[in-house]
């Protein structure tokens, strides 16, 4: 069953019914000012850090779920009704839902007037902007009462939602004209405020939540509202909120566009204050003249639309797929680019107040988003590196505001490093790039201790190499990419973190994963040495690759599939000997990528992985699922069946598969698993798999679990990266390289072929492959051999493969 239906032409998803599963949501801004914005208007939006400057209040597990976000409310004779649904639950004439790219838009009819509300953070702007035309379609005067509503945060989300004794105290508002000030703690040390604005002449005000809702009532049927009218009130401490309203009348045909602004402002200390504690609006009055009319807006949408038309250019594919298209063209690279914003910060999942951004999940995000923005990207590696310690371990966490490592959860995630060289790798590839190896990177962010970021590189490589366990594999350490197979800590303390707490230091644990990682990255690294002349150096590196490969061979492979570790106690996890957790995903995923056994060992592993883990939805983590808890095994077993890392579809693992596929140049098998959990592929299933169909979520529940086919977590996830990775690079074949543009597609036996336009190091290749005789590649009407493109400075490279 489907909720909505993609609009490829305006890159939309257009949601048809307010009732989704779930809230469906989207994300406005791209550089400082951020929002959440759901299918109903629900959401938060925050200035860079989403629990240090936390700008609306948001509750997590509020009933009903996301209610009080953005709030407006129509009044129209006896009737009160919200053009998104929410808040007033008014059953509507017409509901429409579409979120497009940086923008969302709503469409409420009700007793002949239809509301079309579009909200936008317009680029380089700190302000959502919510523009609200309301017209009369009936043939009667409409006289109506309107409503715009933020409630606001006390800055600090932790706080917000814990220190109440001092909070319900603190609250300060400003009021000047059409616009509320949100000034809470200015008076002393924060130069901060935020403010909501309506550009037209208001009828009335509150500022007191309680006091605008009434006692016993919520958002909606706020006492106000109710009696359309507003109580003046001024918040003195408890929940401030900014409730501007407004009277218009409409002839019959008649409309009228307000604009709505939610913004933040800095001052300098020497400019906070106009007078004993009123606060400086210079900028909040310049911001809104910036966007007091309906032609700036227009404007600001055309700007928007303009960016992602150009960005979304650098790579676009036309095949016989349209769901493949849709998910390579937009989707993907959308959610990719929210990756790159938000990192595993801010969701409806993730309360953007607890983890930092990961370095695992910082250095794969990249691998989907360097092709959009290198300098960005090339920014945020040095970021990365910075929090690596000298031996090569590196803290596992940062704070984007700070960029500092976080000390609560320290280091000891022993893939962590590797995926250093994995992004290092692929951005030089992207960009041709070699000066980021020189670029000076410190120890722990510790001036002084600059080294280049080579250096780095070589020392990720060299921590996995000095740590080997009794089978000559990589130590575990708390865990790898799995976080929660934790096979040194053995804890029965309730709400000890399974990460962080070292109870068991067996130093023996092992993980066959990172062996996989090692040998791909080693390889990876050894040609990266080849090429900067250290040829040595390369050589060296190829006899710990060859040496971990060996004792994979040995200790990691399982008869028919790739084992997955070894416990503190030196037995084999992952393996038929054991009763359950028999078959891991993620070394088949990373040992046949790596190419170890070569194809024969990679078809067989592919074989086991299909018949054992394989479901409708994808490949499950692990098989039987884990039916007790065990404390040598850690978080996973902690999990029920078939849920998060005990044996659900954990999305992320998923494209490893896909290009193990590829490796062995299975081409059905590659796409026959892209497809069961592309969003778009299974939009039809949206009642069972319940989050948004146009992005991913981090996990299925897998066949043992009691909700099998549920998603959750949806947004944040490395899934993003890795299925663009494994369509673009895996499916499609084009992998960006050091001397050229790689075209070596997988196809499956449906695809005769496709078009696709990519921009790489500042030349645009036309890329046509189709089947046929006469195989090869031509290039600007020449045969090449191989499969690689060369690099040109031409504009323009007009490529042909037959396969
Ligand atoms: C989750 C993991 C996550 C980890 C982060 C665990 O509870 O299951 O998916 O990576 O927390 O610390
Ligand atoms: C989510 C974490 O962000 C990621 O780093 C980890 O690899 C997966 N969970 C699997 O545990």
């Amino acid at each position: 069953m489907q909720y909505g239906y993609f609009d490829d032409d305006a890159k939309e998803y257009v949601i048809t019914r307010a009732d989704t599963p779930l809230p469906w949501i989207n994300y406005l801004g791209s550089d400082g000012f951020f929002s959440l914005i759901s299918n109903t208007c629900g959401g938060y939006s925050f200035y860079k850090d989403a629990k240090l400057r936390r700008i609306t209040r948001f509750r997590y597990n509020n009933v009903p779920h996301d209610e009080g976000g953005r709030c407006f409310y129509i009044c129209d004779g006896e009737t009160v009704w919200s053009p998104a649904f929410l808040p007033a639950k008014t059953a509507l004439d017409f509901y429409r839902c579409r979120h497009g790219l940086g923008y969302s838009v709503f469409e409420g009819k009700k007793n002949g007037v239809s509301a079309s509300l579009t909200v936008t953070v317009p680029m380089l702007t700190d302000m959502e902007v919510q523009k609200l035309v309301l017209k009369n379609e009936s043939s009667i005067e409409k006289k109506l009462t309107v409503y715009g509503v933020a409630e606001w945060c006390l800055w600090n989300a932790v706080d917000d939602s814990t220190n109440f004794q001092r909070n319900w105290n603190i609250g300060e508002v400003e009021i000047e004209g059409g616009t509320v000030y949100h000034k809470t703690e200015y008076r002393e040390r924060r130069n901060h405020y935020a403010f909501y604005s309506v550009n037209a002449p208001i009828d009335g005000f509150d500022t007191d939540r309680d006091t605008f809702l009434g006692r016993f009532r919520g958002w909606s049927e706020p006492q106000a509202v109710e009696q359309r009218t507003s109580f003046m009130s001024i918040a003195a401490g408890w929940a401030p909120i900014a409730a501007l309203r407004l009277s218009l009348t409409l002839a019959p045909g008649e409309s009228k566009t307000l604009l709505f602004r939610l913004g933040y402002v800095e001052n300098t200390q020497e400019k906070k204050f106009t007078a004993l504690n009123v606060i400086n609006k210079e900028k909040a009055h310049a911001m809104l003249a910036a966007f007091d009319t309906e032609a700036q807006f227009d404007a600001a949408m055309d700007a928007l639309k303009a960016y992602w038309s150009s960005l979304l250019s650098r790579f676009a594919v036309q095949s016989s797929e349209d769901k493949l298209d849709r998910m390579v063209n937009i989707w993907n690279q959308y959610q990719c680019m929210v990756t790159f914003n938000m990192s595993r910060s801010a969701s409806y999942y993730e309360s953007g107040t607890g983890r930092g951004m990961g370095f695992r999940d910082s250095c794969q995000d990249l691998l989907g988003f360097v092709h959009l923005i290198p300098e960005r990207a090339r920014e945020r590696i040095i970021d990365i590196a910075s929090i690596q310690f000298a031996d090569g371990s590196t803290y596992h966490q940062y704070q984007p505001l700070t960029k500092r490592g976080n000390a609560d959860i320290g280091s000891g995630f022993n893939d962590d490093p590797l995926w250093l060289i994995a992004c290092t790798c692929a951005y030089i590839r992207e960009t041709g790039d070699f000066s980021i190896l020189d670029e000076p990177t410190p120890f722990n962010n510790e001036t002084g201790t600059e080294v280049p970021l080579m250096e780095h590189l070589r020392r990720s490589l060299r921590y996995t190499v000095e740590h080997r366990g009794p089978h000559g594999l990589p130590l575990i350490g708390r865990a790898d990419w799995n976080d929660c197979l934790n096979l040194n800590c053995f804890s029965l303390t309730p709400g000890e973190s399974f990460q962080t707490c070292s109870n068991f230091e067996s130093g023996k644990a092992e993980s066959v994963f990172i062996a996989g990682m090692f040998v791909k990255y080693g390889k990876e690294y050894a040609a990266l040495c080849d090429r900067i002349g250290l040829s040595e150096e390369a050589a060296d590196v190829r006899v710990s690759v060859e040496e971990i490969e060996q004792a994979t061979l040995r200790f990691g492979w399982d008869g028919e599939w790739f084992r997955r570790a070894y416990d503190a106690f030196e037995r084999p996890i992952g393996s038929r000997e054991n009763d359950e957790g028999k078959i891991f995903i993620e070394p088949q995923g990373f040992c046949v990528m790596a190419g170890i056994g070569g194809p024969e060992y990679g078809k067989r592993a592919l074989a086991s992985t299909e018949a054992l883990l394989g479901n409708e939805f994808g490949i499950e983590v692990l098989h039987p699922c884990y039916t007790e808890y065990h404390d040598y095994l850690g978080e996973i077993s902690s999990y029920p069946p078939g849920y998060k890392e005990n044996g659900s579809v954990f999305c992320h693992n998923n494209p490893w598969i896909t290009l193990a596929y590829c490796m062995v140049k299975d081409g059905n098998g590659a796409f026959d698993l892209y497809k069961r959990n592309a969003p778009a592929y299974i939009e039809d299933k949206s009642e069972i798999h319940r989050t948004e169909p146009y992005c991913y979520s981090q996990t299925i529940a897998g066949r043992d679990a009691k909700t099998y086919g549920e998603a959750k977590n949806a947004w944040l996830t490395g899934t993003a990266a890795w299925s663009f990775v494994a369509v673009s690079q895996g499916i499609l074949g084009i992998r960006p390289d050091y001397d050229g543009l790689i075209v070596d597609p997988c196809l499956p036996d449906t695809m005769d072929g496709y078009r696709l336009s990519r921009l790489f190091r500042g030349t645009r290749y036309d890329v046509t492959v189709r089947r046929g005789e006469n195989k090869g590649l031509i290039v600007n009407g020449k045969p090449v051999p191989g499969n690689i493109v060369p690099l040109t400075d031409a504009p323009v490279c007009a490529v042909a493969l037959t396969i």
